[in-house]
């Protein structure tokens, strides 16, 4: 399900949600929460909520989890797949339900009836509770934040395809964004980040699903290429205080 925001500066960044029609229903994180966002009718639109089974949080980040308790209010079965320390986040906001928690650390799998769903640790994250997800029944690789890139238009953030964005395009916007989401990938060794994605790569997968990102399902190559630059690429600093004065003046009446 496709949604996006608009961040000034950037461009628009999808936020999607997936389902996963395994034989257990999977709903994979649940969208923004803003007001005029409903998570629950956007699904009602694709599956049953009251059917989902599984509810695979993969980070406690808010732009993940808008619809999570409505959801589980909507799919009384429905447990929510998460870490540990993704259980602890959520506690000091609003606790999960832990009778409803199915904890699973990278490298386990949760067998959804007619499949494994292997838990790995993407490259490029901006939580610890993040977990991204491997489907080996059809090659598809979840990988929550990592891979994101705000785009130039809400059209092009929510196309089927991010082959609608030119190569050249993609990739300076995932350069950008891995430096604003994942600001300690300058800290890292080259050589041991470029290590950390050879389980990836030796997945091959099929497509790759980004939460920030619409699919990719050709040249997953071209994305681990890319990637690979983002220790050497230049930091992103956000604007400031001046910066934001300057912009809320364009906002005065004259
Ligand atoms: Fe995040
Ligand atoms: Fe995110």
């Amino acid at each position: 399900m496709y949604s996006y925001r608009e961040v000034p500066g950037l461009g628009f960044l999808a936020a999607n949600a997936f389902v996963i029609h395994a034989a257990q229903l999977v709903v994979v994180d649940t969208g923004l929460g803003l007001p005029d966002r409903d998570f629950v009718a956007s699904l009602a639109a694709v599956i049953d909520p009251a059917d989902v089974a599984w509810i695979w949080l993969t980070h406690p980040d808010r732009d993940h989890t808008g619809g999570l308790f409505a959801l589980l209010g909507a799919a009384p079965k429905a447990r929510i797949v998460t870490t540990f320390v993704g259980a602890g986040i959520m506690s000091t906001e609003r606790p999960l339900p832990l009778d409803r928690v199915y904890l699973l650390n990278p490298g386990q799998s949760l067998d959804v009836g007619d499949r494994l769903l292997t838990g790995f640790r993407p490259p490029l994250f901006d939580n610890p509770a993040t977990v991204g997800i491997l489907d080996i029944s059809n090659g598809v690789c979840l990988s929550s934040d990592c891979f994101g890139a705000p785009v130039a238009s809400a059209e092009l953030a929510t196309a089927e395809d991010a082959a609608a964005v030119t190569p050249a395009e993609l990739r300076a916007a995932q350069l950008l964004w891995a430096t604003v989401d994942s600001p300690w990938v300058h800290a890292v060794d080259p050589a041991k980040f470029a290590d950390s994605f050879t389980p990836l790569r030796d997945f091959g997968p099929s497509a790759v699903l980004s939460t920030h990102l619409p699919p990719v399902t050709s040249d997953s190559a071209a994305l681990f290429e890319t990637m690979l630059e983002a220790p050497q690429a230049s930091a992103f600093t956000g604007p400031d205080q001046a910066a934001l004065e300057a912009m809320l003046r364009q906002f005065e009446p004259a």
